[in-house]
């Protein structure tokens, strides 16, 4: 049986087993939520033998050199040591600059981090709770517009990281892990193309940073922004989505109950072949959302979408 190393402590493990359970197995406790190779959560170093990876394209090459894997996607097939991701030393410091609830279950959370960061609009971060907790979070601010970097997180439900996020205040540390680019961006390729933005919840964040960007850059084609919420008073962004409309005569806004979505897709008419779609928020709702596009004969490569998976 191969043996797994990390510090002090010795594993045996039976071959093939996947590296997340022989860890958390042995009582090593890696950070992990979607267990798909997604959120990156369970980032740990190789330092000596290498397990088989079946998804090594997760990973930037820049991070595959440096001996990361993500323990998730792999398995122990010889003696391995590892050292997990630790947020002190491998993740950037960022205070809470400023926190707000824009509606009774999303928190808007401002950090500063300890050293200015480069991201661009729809990326996510990994953000490390005081209690060694780590989930992805995208990003909803601008580099060039905001100060701080700006993230919008659903706290409907109990859950280990918004149950701290629930408590942090003004001036507490939090630790940021690796920074992502997903699906979501704007190009300025796409300057005179319809744009649909289509936000389930807190997938508006990513998708309110790439709005914000395509208007920086002055897209010309028409967008529409499309925000299900569960009830009317979870359109969070609401009063800075129809400002934006107010200013840009492109935008068109619709905020749509989760009672109201299958009519609002049903309604769903492409004017234009060049229409490019960016999706994001849960999976279920992603997934209705793209299969009704498809209906509507906007190809599956004209889609972009992030989904937030969950541990559970
Ligand atoms: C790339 C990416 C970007 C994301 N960006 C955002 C974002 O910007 N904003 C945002 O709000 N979310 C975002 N998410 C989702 C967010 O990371 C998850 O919702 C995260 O898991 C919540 O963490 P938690 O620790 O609070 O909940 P967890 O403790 O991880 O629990 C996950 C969910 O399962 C439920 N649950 C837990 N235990 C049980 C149980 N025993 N039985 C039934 N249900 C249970 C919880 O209520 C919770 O809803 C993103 C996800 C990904 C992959
Ligand atoms: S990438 Fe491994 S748990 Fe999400």
């Amino acid at each position: 049986m191969p043996e797994l190393r990390v510090g002090a402590l010795q594993l045996q493990v039976v071959q093939q087993t996947n590296l997340l359970d022989a860890l958390l197995g042995g009582g090593v406790a890696v950070p992990y939520s979607c267990r798909a190779g997604s959120c990156h959560a369970c980032l740990v170093r190789c330092v000596a033998g290498e397990p088989l990876d079946r998804q090594p394209e997760a990973l930037a090459a820049d991070k595959r050199a440096e001996g990361w894997r993500l323990a998730c996607q792999c398995q122990v097939v010889e003696d391995l040591q590892v050292e997990p991701f630790d947020p002190q030393r491998d993740g950037l410091a960022a205070k809470v600059a400023a926190l707000d609830w824009p509606s009774p279950q999303v928190l808007r959370l401002r950090l500063q981090p300890a050293r200015p960061l480069r991201y661009r609009p729809g990326q996510h971060l990994l953000l490390w709770s005081d209690q060694a907790v780590a989930r992805p979070y995208s990003l909803a601010s601008v580099p060039s517009e905001d100060d701080c970097l700006e993230f919008h997180i659903d706290c409907r439900m109990p859950g280990a990281f918004c149950d701290a996020a629930r408590r942090l205040q003004v001036g507490d540390t939090l630790r940021l892990g690796e920074l992502r680019g997903g699906a979501l961006h704007y190009d300025a390729d796409w300057q005179a193309r319809p744009l649909w933005l289509l936000a389930a919840g807190t997938g508006l964040a990513p998708l309110y940073g790439v709005l914000r960007e395509a208007l920086r850059q002055e897209h010309q084609g028409a967008i529409r922004l499309l925000h299900v919420a569960h009830d009317p008073a979870e359109h969070y962004l609401a009063s800075e989505l129809q400002a934006l409309a107010a200013q840009h005569a492109n935008l068109q806004v619709e905020l749509v109950t989760a009672a109201q979505l299958p009519a609002a897709l049903a309604e769903l008419r492409l004017v234009s072949r060049q229409t490019l779609a960016l999706l994001c928020g849960h999976p279920v709702t992603v997934d209705s959302f793209a299969r009704r596009l498809y209906m509507a004969g906007l190809p599956r490569s004209q889609m972009l979408a992030d989904v937030f998976l969950t541990r559970a």
